[in-house]
């Protein structure tokens, strides 16, 4: 029984929680394998939001249990206020399980990111300022500290001391900044070491046998294919891979366990932070794009920056991801406008080249080709089937899943869990 990984095609913000939450259901486990609180998922349940940064979007499922893997980077301080508001709401939630092999992000963490963009100045790279690369570097640098490690004081506070040592030589003699006391963010991680105790697992141990029992388990993708740090627009990415294959080693599966792979696309394209994005629009269709679509960061608040599709950008996430299936989303965001435009190609130097360029050199010198596709006026948001759409609609789907080489599964026509076309079953 089935393997399934929800990728984003694009930089992000695609939709993957609204897509996970529609599947949840359906699934038994729901899994993170990458990133951290840089993460924000949006899902919304009979008019109510919910933003979810950390928890898997699975949660507002019952009967989905709800997996922390060993990828991801946990800030307990996040975790707790996001399972704690959900409690205020009223919502009845079970408290995922966490792999003891997970990082944390601490407090020296999430400074280090901040004082380091800044220090970078116009080289910035936008990141969210949660901690996210620092904490990546640790755990690669074998200094990090681990959920496993809240189980045994003093293994905490000597692997705390020891990366202080160096951190507080770097806030100090780079950064002109006071040390940070080793005993504050030992309590600081101890505090939360009882109530997250009950729930440490060997989540790769757990995840296979769900497996090996014909449990439905999807691996749910944070930030996407253009911001991994392998196969992104390096070194505007994130510190992690969101690409499928990181659902491998995020969580501890091989990759034959894996039988499907949903790549969410957005109708059009959109990107926060630093770094090349072709198709981008500074006039006022990006703006219109941004209001109709309410391209505001569910992190930091930031206005994303809004473009055309670009079907070289989906295409080549597809390829590298294994995609078998795409789910477009937000194609409601694109109604009223005469005839839209999308990136067929791009002309790089006076050549066209219609896939994804080698370098980045070439990325940042790319124009984008457009072709451009009838619009449609009619509101779409209560279609519910593909023969609903406007005739000009569905050929605009049609001509995407021609340019992006993968076969369009399910649409979104709205935020709403039911809000959605399904072409394809996809468990
Ligand atoms: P994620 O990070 O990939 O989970 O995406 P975000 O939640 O950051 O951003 C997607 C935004 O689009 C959220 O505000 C969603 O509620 C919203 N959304 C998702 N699918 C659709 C859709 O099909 N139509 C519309 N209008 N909004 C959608
Ligand atoms: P979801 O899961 C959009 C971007 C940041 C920045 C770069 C590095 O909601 O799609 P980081 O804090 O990770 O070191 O920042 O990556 N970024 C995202 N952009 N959606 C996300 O997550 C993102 N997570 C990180 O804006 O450019
Ligand atoms: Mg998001």
């Amino acid at each position: 029984m089935p393997g399934i990984v929800i990728i984003g095609t694009q930089w992000g913000d695609e939709g993957k929680g609204k897509a996970t939450d529609a599947l949840g259901d359906r699934v038994d486990y729901c899994v993170r394998y990458s990133g951290g609180n840089n993460a924000g998922h949006t899902v919304v349940v009979n008019g109510q939001k919910f933003g979810l940064r950390l928890l898997p979007s699975g949660i507002l499922n019952d009967n989905c249990t709800c997996v922390i893997g060993n990828g991801v980077v946990v800030d307990l301080s996040v975790f707790y206020d996001e399972l704690d508001e959900l409690t205020e709401r009223g919502v009845v939630v079970a408290h995922p399980l966490i792999s003891a092999n997970a990082h944390l992000i601490t407090p020296y963490h999430s400074t280090l990111d901040k004082v380091t963009e800044r220090f970078a100045g116009k080289k910035k790279i936008g990141t969210t300022g949660r901690g996210i690369g620092p904490a990546y570097s640790d755990k690669v640098n074998r200094i990090g500290i681990r959920v496993q490690d809240l189980l045994d004081a003093e293994t905490l506070a000597a692997k705390v001391e020891a990366a202080l040592e160096q951190k507080n030589q770097v806030f100090a003699k780079i950064y002109n900044r006071r040390p940070i006391e080793a005993r504050i963010i030992i309590d600081e991680l101890l505090a939360y070491a009882e109530r997250v105790r009950p729930y440490v697992v060997d989540a790769a141990r757990l995840l296979n046998d769900a497996l090996d029992e014909g449990k439905t388990v999807l691996f749910e993708g944070a930030q996407a294919h253009h911001l991994d740090v392998d196969h992104g627009t390096y070194p505007y990415v994130t510190s992690s891979n969101p690409i499928a294959a990181g659902a491998c080693t995020g969580a501890g599966v091989g990759p034959c366990r894996i039988d499907r792979v949903i790549g969410i696309a957005k109708a059009y394209t959109t990107r926060v932070g630093e770094g090349p994005f072709p198709t981008e629009l500074f006039d006022a269709d990006g703006d219109t794009l941004r209001a109709n679509g309410g391209e505001y960061g569910v992190v930091t608040g930031r206005a994303r920056r809004t473009g055309w599709f670009d079907a070289l950008v989906v295409e080549q996430a597809n390829k590298v991801n294994g995609a078998t299936d795409v789910f477009l989303t937000k194609l409601d965001v694109l109604t009223g406008w005469e005839q839209i435009p999308v990136c067929v190609a791009y002309d790089i130097d006076g050549a066209r080249t219609d896939h994804w360029p080698m370098t980045m050199g070439e990325l940042e010198r790319a124009q984008p080709v457009y072709e451009y596709l009838p619009g449609w006026s009619e509101d779409i948001t209560r279609a519910r089937s593909f023969a609903e759409l406007p005739v000009t609609c569905q050929a605009y789907v049609k001509r995407l899943e021609e340019l992006i080489g993968v076969r369009i599964s399910g649409i979104g026509v709205g935020p709403g869990r039911e809000e959605s076309i399904v072409i394809n079953e996809l468990v």
